[in-house]
């Protein structure tokens, strides 16, 4: 029988050198998308998914993450005393059961699959999610949730994959494809960052993943792949024929919010969905475009 779904990994170590000046002292996952940090998007789709606890690997400069989604006491008690329920109401996503986050640290940038190796003791023998918050999706089902839903079926590993047009490849973890019926696809090999001219396929890996314990071990070797980092998509191919490994065209429009071109659409697109904000700026696009 698989194991329920109850843990996910949050990597938010990174420095974010493209977003400086603003990421100087101000974790790159704080910065809103409309008026709502990344990573809370990230967590809020992680418990609507029935996620119940949750890990961040952080570093150096990086308690603002942590420190989101602790009570603000003194904030909160102003707002009590002043009667301000609709501001209120705005902190609710930041509230998690007492004693559900833990932050670990990553000392050392050695890439995606050292900072999941860094979360190993809060894995333990469990299955997990891993959500990169820079991946923003907008989607009518969240993500994670459309990713528990096959878990639940298949057991093993599933992983969110999108399509990507030839000449970005190299962006991205790649999915040599086997059997595919159009919605699921099973997982043959992974490549991470391939050339156009190398790449299996152009199904790329978006930072939503399901994953077994059984990929710590293969985590603990740190060995070094694309551009010299240990990498998570390496250590997810060993698993390929020890379990099940589907990847999932998952429903919904994934905004890469590491990019500045991708951040400022993703403003747009969560804008658009808003009826408080949506009119006024359908009305200034107009104006612009
Ligand atoms: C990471 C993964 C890559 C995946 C991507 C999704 O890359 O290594 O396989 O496709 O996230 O955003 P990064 O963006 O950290 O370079």
């Amino acid at each position: 029988m698989t194991k329920a779904l109850r843990k996910a990994v949050f990597p938010v170590a990174g420095l974010g050198t493209r977003f400086l000046p603003a990421t100087k002292a101000t974790a790159k996952e704080m910065l809103p998308v409309v008026d709502k940090p990344l990573i809370q998007y990230a967590v809020e789709e992680a418990r609507a998914a029935g996620i119940e606890q949750f890990c961040m690997v952080t570093g150096r400069g990086k308690t603002a993450l942590v420190e989101h989604f602790d009570v603000a006491y003194e904030l909160e008690a102003t707002l009590r005393e002043r009667d301000k329920q609709d501001a209120m109401q705005l902190l609710a996503g930041t509230q998690v059961e007492p004693g559900s986050m833990v932050a670990v640290r990553q000392q050392v940038p050695l890439g995606l699959g050292h900072a999941i190796w860094c979360a190993r003791a809060f894995i333990g023998a469990d299955p997990f999610a891993i959500l990169l918050p820079d991946d923003l999706v907008l989607a009518d089902r969240p993500c994670l949730s459309q990713l528990a839903e096959v878990h639940a079926e298949t057991g093993g590993n599933v992983i969110a994959v999108t399509e990507v047009e030839r000449a970005h490849t190299s962006r991205y973890g790649i999915v040599d494809p086997g059997a595919d019926d159009g919605r699921m696809v099973e997982v043959k090999g992974l490549v991470e960052k391939p050339a156009p001219e190398k790449a299996p396929s152009t199904l790329s890996i978006i930072g939503r993943y399901i994953l077994t314990a059984e990929v710590l071990p293969h985590l603990a070797r740190m060995e070094r792949g694309a551009g010299n980092e240990v990498q998570l998509t390496d250590a997810m191919a060993r698993l390929i024929g020890s379990q099940p490994f589907h990847a999932l065209r998952y429903e919904g429009r994934r905004f890469d919010c590491g990019d500045k071109a991708g951040f400022l659409e993703a403003q747009i697109a969560f804008a658009l969905k808003r009826p408080d904000l949506a009119p006024a700026v359908r009305d200034f696009l107009r104006r612009y475009v």
